[in-house]
């Protein structure tokens, strides 16, 4: 932009919007650059390249946090940051555009470009994602004749007119990359492969059209399609998935794409935990790249929580952690993180022979035993690949021995020596607890007394205040017939009253004591059901789309048939999600009467949308004072459908803050007015996690899972920015009975750091040469392996829990000695770790003082203890 022009902007920004300073100067964080595509490889300003991205969906974590998780991200190795754009938190209401805070993905592209990195924007704006409703608006559902995401013109004119937005937008901000922006590419819909079937002709028409309307808007940048194998000729279409090593586009001309790399996996309300081991996946990363593929995204690499109603489903839980390699407090998940990180820098080394060559030249080293070489003048890049899921193998290649771990690729920048194995983990473990030494403190009248409950400091100071049951407020309707849930709630609340009016005579009551008592029967129904008559809770149903069989007991003369149909999560996946909805589908009707069945269905209905607390806002802080709250008495009994509020100080320090409501049943929190989440104390199946994890062989989202018998989730993210020094007002909603004064406020650290590096491992990074200098040669000294120990930032090594250098046994926390051992093992750690923020130790005889046990392979172990360097604890926000 010229000088003028871009004087005449801030002057014009001066004056106009005062207060959006900055934002609107566009800076230009690369030279302009050209992004285009061949068989091989995006091409990044003339130059083909190999990628690896992250993904991090903006709204799942707060603007304060982003600079860090890009940061964190950068470190890792990655070169593109990825994220869907969130159409429902963009425009609430139609026509109603939000591009504030969390949803203010302007300023997190720009962080992302000023940090250095590239930007892949997947707009969709069906999203999936495990996001409420997909990413689509309520209002979506309400325009008339839409069916989504096919050949159908209202459908076509809102997805239309809200891609343009965000694509002006960003054109408008200069952040494509031919204006020195670090956008490369975009997307538009998403696997949409999947169902395209259900519509038909419809669908391949709608692709079609998708494709010509993206293309049109004059971006500049590629667009990709997921899961679209006949993704038109000027769409590059991608790979989801576990594993796309063997993923071929349609077309020879496009490179090999992998949009999303699921390295873990979302989790359900009552569902068990699962964990991808790093040991596959970096496996799954190395095969992608051996065998062709060029630009690769973690798809969660940080995963985040789903705050406020966003959680798709339905029942979908508050975390979105996804066991990714940063985890939903924006902490390092180790060694996931680490190890991806090595694996990253070996791909980086390999970059120049991976891009120079048009194809690899392949050798067959055995039965399950492949090579792929990179060959071009000066550089030759290796992959040696075991794919036996059992058995460790070696094999020869260019005249050399190479050991192969079962499931496990080996990487030879310089086709001679491995610097990495994707099965053998150098990066440290760290173990993630939540800590209770930060006592909680207030000078606030609400909470004079704080009492010690088994380590953990909670408030003794709870008020109360009751949610009416049933019809509460004067914006209650009464309407003929069963509306559909959606209809009426339009997603302002997942609650949604139903109540009518049942007469009941002698002769009936008579009937029922021959034939037992009547039922509320219903076709179907999602996602939980309430059912009360005069008051007394009959029974609940949880499912999606279940019949229901539900005993009442009624009285003689007029009974009050009172249903709370709620929404955890709406549909976000699917065909046809227009005709999802909530609620009842079907027959609904009252059996064993004495004259027959009634339908329900034509009876008389009064409606009431939401809770009487929510409509009163009285979880924030202007408006909580509304409420007639009360004290609540420390012998109170847990009741349901009811309204807690109490006040807390923040834990000192800028360790990540965690709420744990294990004491609770169901319900949603509020900390300061912000929406922490919905909140449910399900706990998973008692049996199908497993004791070890065998990283070997395919991954599926059952095969690692921990967390049988316990809650889902008891522990829910607070961010920082969203908290005060003191008087934080945490208002709870609760509907089915819990402890409010067993709620804790916690730290989340990673204390105990773990490493376990044996002479068969490869050194780290630091002791590579850098990308840029190297010529290809890697000499012998280069080779040593080394552990590196890192505390996080502000914490240092306080004390060394285990060390031993020989054959020791078990894993972190577990360790033990074996027969051969070091004695100054201990020693020698110490001596190279305490006090400082983290140590490196090679894995040699030497530094133990010689060769402890000989013709056997030694292992250095170690298990340490991060504590608080003294220079921190004051509070920060
Ligand atoms: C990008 O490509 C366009 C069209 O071919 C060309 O006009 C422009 O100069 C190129 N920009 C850069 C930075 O190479
Ligand atoms: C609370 O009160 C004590 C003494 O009355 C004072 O020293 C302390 O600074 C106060 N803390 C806060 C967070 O206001
Ligand atoms: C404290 O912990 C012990 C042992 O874990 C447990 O039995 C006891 O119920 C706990 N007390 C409270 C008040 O939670
Ligand atoms: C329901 O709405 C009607 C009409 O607005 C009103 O008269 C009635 O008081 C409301 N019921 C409750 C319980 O507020
Ligand atoms: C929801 O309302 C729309 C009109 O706004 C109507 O066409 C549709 O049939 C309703 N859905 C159900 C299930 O009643």
């Amino acid at each position: 932009m010229a000088v003028a022009q871009r004087a005449r902007r801030w002057l014009q920004c001066l004056f106009v919007c005062l207060t959006i300073h900055f934002s609107l100067v566009s800076a230009e964080f690369f030279k302009p650059f050209n992004v285009s595509y061949d068989h091989r490889a995006l091409i990044i300003d003339g130059k083909r390249r190999m990628l690896n991205s992250a993904g991090i969906h903006y709204p799942r974590a707060t603007p304060e946090m982003w600079p860090d998780l890009i940061a964190k991200s950068k470190e890792g190795g990655v070169d593109v940051i990825q994220t869907y754009a969130f159409w429902n938190g963009h425009e609430p209401v139609r026509g109603q555009y939000n591009f504030e805070g969390r949803y203010d993905i302007i300023k997190f592209v720009k962080l992302v470009g000023s940090s250095g990195l590239y930007f892949h924007l997947r707009i969709g704006p069906y999203v999936c994602a495990e996001w409420n409703f997909g990413g689509f608006p309520v209002w979506l559902r309400d325009i008339p004749g839409i069916e989504f995401r096919t050949d159908n013109a209202p459908f076509k004119e809102e997805m239309q007119r809200f891609v343009k937005k965000l694509v002006d937008m960003m054109r408008g901000e200069k952040l494509f990359s031919w204006q020195g922006g670090p956008i490369i590419m975009l997307q538009i819909e998403n696997e949409y492969g999947n169902i395209e079937k259900s519509f038909g002709q419809g669908g391949k028409e709608y692709v079609k059209w998708a494709a010509n309307m993206a293309l049109d808007l004059g971006a500049g940048v590629p667009w990709v399609m997921c899961k679209q194998t006949d993704a038109p000729d000027n769409i590059i279409d991608a790979c989801n998935g576990y594993y796309c090593d063997g993923y071929k586009p349609n077309s020879f001309n496009k490179p090999t794409i992998w949009t999303e790399d699921w390295d873990g996996w979302y989790t359900s309300w009552g569902g068990r935990l699962p964990h991808r081991p790093v040991e596959d996946l970096a496996f799954a990363v190395a095969r992608f790249f051996q065998r062709g593929g060029s630009f690769q995204n973690y798809y969660m690499y940080f995963g985040g929580t789903n705050f406020g109603r966003t959680s798709g489903g339905p029942f979908y839980i508050t975390s979105y952690d996804y066991d990714a390699p940063i985890d939903e407090y924006g902490l390092l998940s180790e060694p996931k993180w680490g190890h991806l990180k090595d694996l990253h820098a070996s791909i980086k080394l390999c970059e120049p022979a991976l891009v120079a060559a048009d194809s690899p030249q392949y050798i067959k080293l055995g039965p399950k035993q492949e090579a792929h070489v990179y060959t071009s003048q000066g550089s030759c890049s290796a992959f040696l690949a075991n794919i036996d899921e059992q058995k460790t193998t070696t094999v020869t290649f260019k005249g050399q021995k190479y050991d192969l771990p079962p499931w496990s690729v080996s990487i030879l920048p310089d086709c001679r020596n491995t610097v990495f194995n994707t099965a053998k983990v150098g990066a440290q473990t760290s173990i993630k607890t939540v800590e209770f030494d930060m006592p909680l403190s207030s000078n606030n009248s609400l909470q004079k007394v704080i009492t010690e409950n088994n380590g953990s400091y909670v408030t003794k100071s709870w008020m109360t205040v009751k949610e009416p049951v049933g019809i509460w407020g004067e914006n209650n309707f009464t309407a003929q017939g069963i509306l559909e849930h959606l209809n009426v709630t339009k997603d302002v609340s997942d609650y949604l009253w139903y109540l009518t009016r049942i007469f009941v005579s002698d002769d009936d009551i008579a009937f029922w004591e021959e034939h037992g008592i009547p039922a509320l029967t219903i076709d179907s129904t999602r996602d939980v059901l309430r059912v009360y008559v005069n008051s007394q809770l009959q029974g609940s149903v949880v499912g999606r789309w279940v019949k229901v069989f539900q005993p009442v007991r009624f009285h003689q003369g007029y009974n009050d048939l009172l249903l709370l149909s709620e929404t955890v999560g709406l549909q976000n996946y699917g065909a046809f999600m227009e005709r999802d909805g909530g609620g009842f589908r079907g027959q609904i009707k009252l059996t064993g009467f004495r004259n027959g069945d009634i339908d329900l269905s034509k009876s008389l209905w009064t409606y009431q949308v939401g809770l009487q607390g929510e409509f009163l806002k009285i979880y924030s802080i202007e408006e909580n004072d509304k409420a007639g709250w009360n004290d609540l008495t420390l012998d109170a009994d847990p009741s349901i459908f009811t309204w807690y509020k109490t006040y807390f100080d923040a834990p000192p320090g800028t360790d990540p803050v965690a709420l744990d409501l294990g004491s609770m049943g169901k319900g949603q929190a509020w900390v300061n007015g912000h929406h922490i989440g919905r909140y449910w104390t399900l706990v998973a199946p008692n049996n199908g996690c497993q004791n070890t994890c065998d990283y070997r062989g395919a991954y599926h989202s059952d095969k690692c899972t921990t967390n049988c018998g316990k809650p889902t989730q008891t522990w829910y993210h607070v961010p920082r920015s969203w908290l005060q020094a003191s008087n934080n007002l945490l208002v709870i909603f609760e509907e089915t009975g819990g402890n409010p004064f067993k709620i804790s406020v916690n730290l989340r650290t990673a204390q105990t750091i773990c490493s376990q590096v044996s002479e068969s491992h490869y050194p780290p990074p630091q002791k590579w040469p850098k990308q840029d200098s190297f010529d290809g040669k890697l000499s012998a000294n280069d080779l040593t392996p080394e552990m590196n120990l890192r505390c996080r930032d502000g914490y240092m090594i306080s004390s060394i829990k285990f060390a031993s250098y020989g054959t020791p046994q078990g894993s972190c926390q577990k360790f033990s000695r074996g027969n051969c051992h070091a004695p100054n093992s201990l020693p020698i750690v110490s001596e190279a770790c305490l006090g400082r923020s983290s140590c490196s130790i090679k894995i040699s005889n030497p530094v133990f003082g010689g060769d402890p046990c000989r013709h056997t392979v030694k292992t250095l172990a170690v298990e340490a203890r991060c504590s608080r360097s003294s220079n921190i604890g004051k509070s920060q926000f």
